[in-house]
């Protein structure tokens, strides 16, 4: 019995997709902990291409269980798109997938109240993927949310749904009357809840009885650290927390079954939406980065902001997340680029800051301060080995380390699970 915890490390779309994908092989569970259908998951697998949003990339592979625990907030319509999108691709998801009952619901009015903040912030925008995933999250901890269990019971999710809809009705307004969201919502209710039944399950006994029968279970996160609503950058996050430590809240795993932890990072950064970006880079270099590594969302298809590679950031991450090991991806991104450049430290108004500070007047004026390494030239892709990396990339990787104290267990120089170096290391979990 072992569990993982595969979490990103910077601002989400590290590439957890394929490592997640790569290391599922060993699973026999595999469970989705906190966010909603706001992640956007990229995995190739029989040469086919398939973005997840809301269930566990480990459905691709045959055999294998996947959970979508408590801690995640699931739009059942969404939920029924995904499904259906991968049975016409003939990947079988009945009996496989689960849905906690402990899970909250999204429904059109949450859509409609992200919108409407998003609207009204002016300036303090977010830049959410617009999904409803903060007003859900909000519902759920101002205690008026409706879990999967409260849904699948008619006379309860009807009493909620009204009581909600009046205590917001002043807001929703704009989209129509009360009336017409209720009938909106009640018109597609019936079929998602018969939809939904034979899926939802107790997830901590599920997780309980995978533990007893000895399994191994991954934990997968989607966003990134840095997006995480304690310990990211507050308020330009998601509304949930993607750290190992949500695992425990988001599952129901007792904090003490938890045994490694996987970082994902990216060989440089990118975040999508607003807020702080110290290492950002806006000239020539960041639109290549862009290009090059395809920095698009894969949920909403916004161009993703690029930057070099954050020591402060991910050297914060590492230590909240207990990463021991880290997942590298996207090196042969930064083929070519000379020098390469790793914010070691920010200095704000002449003075310098070693750690990631939580005052947001301090993240947003943080100027980097860089260390230079030489660049590697020639083409990585296809490289088995670790000592056939160019002595360069090696130099980088090994800074990294240093610099970010975790040890790099695999690189990643594609999509493709043929393209990753798996380096000699005591990390357990072989992909
Ligand atoms: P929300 O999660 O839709 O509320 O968006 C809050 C912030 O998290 C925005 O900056 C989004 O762009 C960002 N975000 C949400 N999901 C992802 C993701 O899967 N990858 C990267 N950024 C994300």
């Amino acid at each position: 019995m072992s569990t993982l915890v595969v979490v990103g490390v910077q601002w989400g779309d590290e590439g957890k997709g394929k490592i997640v994908h790569l290391l599922g092989q060993q699973a026999d569970l595999v469970v989705r902990y906190q966010g909603g259908n706001n992640a956007g998951h990229t995995v190739i697998f029989d040469g086919k291409h398939f973005v997840l949003h809301l269930i566990p990339s480990g459905i691709l592979q045959p055999g294998k269980q996947c959970l979508i625990g408590n801690g995640v907030v699931v739009d059942p319509v969404a939920l029924r798109e995904e499904i259906s999108f991968l049975e016409s691709r003939r990947v079988r998801v009945k009996g496989r997938l689960f849905v906690s009952d402990a899970a909250h619901v999204i429904l059109a009015y949450h859509r409609y109240l992200d919108c409407l903040r998003e609207d009204n912030a002016g300036q303090g925008k977010i830049g959410t993927t617009r999904r409803g995933i903060g007003p859900s999250y909000s519902d759920k901890v101002g205690r008026t949310g409706i879990r999967i269990a409260d849904y699948l019971n008619p006379d309860v999710f009807k009493t909620l749904l009204d009581r909600n809809l009046r205590e917001k009705s002043p807001l929703l307004k704009r989209f129509g009357s009360l009336e017409q969201i209720r009938r909106d919502v009640m018109k597609k209710y019936e079929s998602l809840r018969r939809f939904l039944a034979p899926y939802v399950t107790n997830g901590p006994l599920m997780i309980h009885g995978a533990m007893e029968r000895k399994h191994q279970v991954l934990f997968e996160s989607a966003q990134g650290t840095m997006l995480d609503v304690d310990f990211g950058t507050y308020p330009y996050v998601t509304s949930s927390n993607p750290v190992a430590g949500g695992v425990c809240i988001g599952s129901g795993l007792a904090p003490t079954l938890i045994d490694e932890v996987l970082g994902v990072v990216k060989a440089y950064t990118t975040r999508v939406g607003e807020g702080p970006f110290p290492t950002e880079l806006t000239d020539n270099l960041g639109e290549t980065l862009r290009q090059r590594g395809m920095e698009f969302g894969a949920t909403t298809g916004r161009p993703r902001r690029c930057g070099w590679f954050d020591a402060v950031a991910v050297r914060h991450a590492v230590r909240i997340n207990g990463a021991r090991w880290l997942a590298l991806t996207k090196l042969d991104v930064l083929e070519g680029v000379n020098p390469l450049r790793i914010a070691v430290a920010y200095r704000v108004k002449g003075k310098l800051i070693k750690e990631f500070p939580s005052d947001r007047q301090l993240q947003e004026q943080a100027e980097p301060v860089y260390e230079d390494l030489p660049g590697f030239e020639g083409s990585i892709r296809g490289m088995k080995h670790y000592g056939q990396l160019p002595v360069n990339a090696r130099r980088y990787i090994e800074r990294l380390e240093k610099l970010v104290n975790s040890k790099v267990a695999m690189v990643s120089l594609g999509r493709s699970r043929e393209e990753t170096i798996v380096l000699d290391s005591k990390f357990p979990w072989k992909p």
